[in-house]
Formats: structure tokens, sequence, C-alpha cells
């Protein structure tokens, strides 16, 4: 549902999920003028983008890698590096990424970006300069709606118990699990560096004769917006190994063997099926597609919205960046 149009200097507002702001300027060089905002106008793009956690910005030729990261700057301020992610990432230039993936004859999952980690960005950046042939859209579920959507017993539960995240990172680049090693995943090869980062920001970190195991105790919902409402944010329905597959996930000691991801709940008892299968279905109810247009740019409340993926085709470019 959106609402009435605001307009303001060569902006056009609507309020929605995503909000939309259309270029209604005349300006030759859109992408430029919108590098150049001005600080009411920005104050009002942040103002929608707190209160709905999307914002697409549409008819400003946003296209290169340059005229991206000129208006990320501008509309966020500082940029952030991807650090501690488990998504293979390379960055295009500087702070600026690919945001496409390794395998885009599969669906990326809603996330929140580094749920996961002691770490995470606040506000996350999109920009399309290709679009794909078929498919491609990127997804995007509020995370407030996902919370009351939710039976109050599962909602409850992560809200009061946490998630703790467990990862086994191998030593090596190219594991037969498809694990990113945790040289690639700290982007550092100092031993030294990656467990004094790890020893100081997560729950647990040591070395095992196959890798560097980790575990993080973190919020599985969050309050966001002025407003403090609760959203949804985990993600252990990519994480949590179903215990028919993958016995004794909760027994620390087993882990040592086994290189892999895990989820249950902070303190660390199991996650039950059935609630993953509830939260599966949720996003999958809330989930929204953004069709992308050539020169798009889409601002997402990591902690408000969760993003995703649908496979495409063709030679998709979508940037990434992190606030
Ligand atoms: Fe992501």
């Amino acid at each position: 549902m959106r609402t009435e149009k605001i307009t303001a200097g060569p902006f056009s507002f609507e309020s929605g999920f995503p909000s939309l702001i259309e270029n209604i300027g005349e300006d030759p060089n859109p992408a430029k003028a919108l590098a150049n905002i001005e600080p009411e106008h920005r104050e009002m793009v942040r103002g929608l983008l707190e209160k709905t956690g999307a914002v697409l910005l549409r008819g400003f030729d946003v296209l290169t890698i340059d005229q991206f990261e000129e208006v990320a700057r501008s509309l966020l301020g500082e940029l952030a590096a991807y650090k501690g992610g488990d998504a293979p990432r390379h960055a295009e230039r500087g702070l600026v990424y690919n945001a496409s993936g390794p395998d885009k004859t599969r669906a990326v999952r809603a996330h929140n970006e580094l749920s996961y980690a002691p770490w995470h960005p606040a506000t996350l950046v999109f920009g399309c300069s290709v679009v794909a042939e078929e498919g491609g859209a990127t997804t995007i579920v509020d995370g407030h709606r996902v919370y009351t959507s939710l039976p109050s017993e599962v909602r409850d539960a992560f809200r009061e118990r946490g998630v703790t995240y467990i990862q086994h990172l191998p030593h090596a680049a190219g594991d037969p699990s498809g694990i990113k090693s945790w040289p690639e995943t700290f982007e550092t090869d100092s031993k030294e560096d990656v467990i004094a980062h790890c020893q100081a920001s997560y729950t647990s970190a040591k070395w095992t004769p196959l890798g560097l195991l980790t575990t993080n105790r973190t919020p599985g919902t969050v309050e966001v917006g002025a407003d403090g409402r609760q959203a949804w944010f985990n993600q252990t329905h990519i994480w949590r190994k179903d215990p028919s597959t993958v016995p004794d996930v909760t027994d620390m000691e087993r882990w040592e063997s086994w290189i892999g991801y895990g989820a249950t709940f902070g303190d660390g008892t199991e996650i039950p099926g059935h609630y993953m299968e509830l939260v599966r279905e949720t996003l999958e109810t809330c989930e929204v597609a953004v069709e992308w247009e050539a020169g798009d740019v889409l601002l997402v409340d990591n902690r408000a919205a969760m993003h995703g993926r649908h496979p495409y085709s063709g030679d998709r470019q979508v940037f990434v960046a992190f606030a």
C-alpha cells in the first residue's frame, strides 16, 4: 500500500515497502544531482528509510561504479568493509562490492546482512547497472511484519532466548564443504590477528586441527525505528542444522571434528524444527520482490528489513555497499 506523494525539490516521495523516491527534476545529470543532494532532502530520504525500512530511488540513472559510490557516500556517509561474512564476495573497487553472488540459478534466501556476526552494517545500498535477462529481483522482507505474523510462542522464544551461531571455518580455501576459509572470511593470513579479533568480539573462539571454531551469542529480534518496534533479526532458518542429518548440533565437542555452520537458541539448546517451518512460511508470505530498472538505487535498513534475490539469467550487474 502506497500513500500520497509528497514532492520536494527534484524528488517525489511515496511511503510504502519499499518506499519510492522518483526523480522529477530536469537536471541532465540526475546521478550527479543525487550525489549533491540538499541536506534537507537527505534528511527526508533517511527519515523515510527509518520509518519504512526500505527505499527505492528511481530515475536517477546511477549506472557506473563511480556514480554509485558517490551517491552511496552522499546519502549514508562513510562506507564500511564487508568483513567476517560467509558469502563469497569480492570488492569491485574500494568499498563497492558485487551483489550478484556466485550461483545465479539459485535463490538467495532472505537474511539480515551479518546478523550472525559480532558486527553488522546498519544500512545496505544496492545499485543496478545491468538488468538480468530473466528474474533477478532483489527481495525484501519487513522484519516487523515477520515478527507480528509469527505465533507468539515462536517470536517470544527468539526475543527472550536469542541465538547462538556456531562457525567452524577451514584453514584453507577450496574446502570440499564449500565453506569459506578463515583467511578468506577475515581477509588476512595472520593467525595472530584473527584469533585476537575473534576472541575480543565473538562469544568464544579457538583453533582446532581443522580450522577456526567460533560461537556468537546474539539477539534473535531487535528494536528498530523511532517507534522501537520489534523486528525479526536472525538467520537461523539458513544456519540451523536438521538433527536428523547432523546429530549433536548442540555438542560443542562434536563441532571440533566437523566444518560448517550451525545455530541454536542463545543458551545452546536446539531450535525446534516446526519453529523453522513456520519462519520459512512467514518469510515467504512477507517477501516483496523489487524488480530492477537500470540506474535504480535501493536503500535497506539492515535491522528493519531482510533481503534476498530471485534466480536469474543473463549478465545482471548489481553493486552493494555497506554503512
Ligand atoms: Fe546479503
